[in-house]
């Protein structure tokens, strides 16, 4: 899968992208990212990617130009994209579910915002979509590109090394996930549940299905109003309510 994330701070980018599991990726061959820095694609003395707003009023607004060059170039060398995505606490909300389905598109590009503002022609001439990762502003969209290259490209079959992992995450299936423990069997006082040093694995499998519910229950409630539940999940829930009703 191919990335394009064009930005003033390349480096800043460049290191998200030195480690981890997306850096495995890119090694493997299975994700292609290039960082592109915007200032590249500007024509005046100063390399200006900003102006002063329209209307006055403080701070600086980013200019549509470079960006629409920039988007130009790429289409030119890396060909078209499936989508153009301004990263922008204005846009539609990223979640696991829209990771999920840009885990199967060839190829995306990726506009980190800087300033107070975007010049709006971005966003009805040169992208295709915007998105935000969260409801609190950060300095710029720079971070929020790594997040969503990094939530899409594990998705990508290959870069996460046991696909197991991805299909048990949280949220893979609308809901939170189980609790994990490894060695010591004892901890700080905290003994690790009896069954699961049980050898039983239908017991284990039902004592996670059911901890993943509790926990979503707990902390999530809304997600199960949306969650994909099996039969035995529903039942689950059911168990969990009545307990909670005979509870005060
Ligand atoms: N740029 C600034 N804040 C952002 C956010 N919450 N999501 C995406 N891009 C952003």
């Amino acid at each position: 899968m191919k990335f394009d994330i064009v930005t003033i701070f390349p480096r800043m980018v460049e290191a998200g992208l030195a480690e981890g599991v997306v850096s495995r990726g890119i090694e493997r061959g299975l994700l292609d990212i290039q960082v592109h820095d915007l200032r590249h694609y500007t024509t005046d003395r100063h390399r200006s990617v900003d102006d002063v707003p329209y209307g006055g009023g403080p701070g600086m607004v980013m200019k549509p130009e470079p960006l629409a060059r920039a988007v130009a170039d790429l289409r030119a060398r890396r060909g078209d994209p499936a989508a153009v995505i301004l990263l922008s606490p204005q846009g539609r909300l990223f979640t696991q579910a829209e990771a999920v389905r840009m885990s199967a598109l060839p190829h995306l590009v990726l506009l980190c915002g800087r300033y107070e503002g975007m010049d709006e022609r971005v966003r009805t001439v040169v992208a295709t979509d915007e998105l935000s990762i969260g409801d609190y502003v950060l300095s710029g969209g720079e971070l929020a590109a790594l997040v969503v290259v990094d939530a899409v490209g594990r998705l990508v079959p290959g870069v996460v090394g046991d696909a197991r992992s991805v299909d048990e995450d949280s949220f893979s299936r609308g809901r939170l996930d189980h609790p994990h423990y490894t060695r010591p069997s004892e901890f700080a006082g905290e003994a690790v549940p009896e069954v699961l040093l049980s050898g039983h694995h239908e017991a284990v499998r039902r004592w996670r299905k059911m901890a993943a519910l509790q926990r979503t229950m707990h902390r999530r409630p809304e997600l199960l109003d949306t969650a994909a539940l099996d039969d035995e999940e529903r039942g689950m829930l059911d168990e969990i309510r009545k307990e909670q009703e005979r509870e005060p």
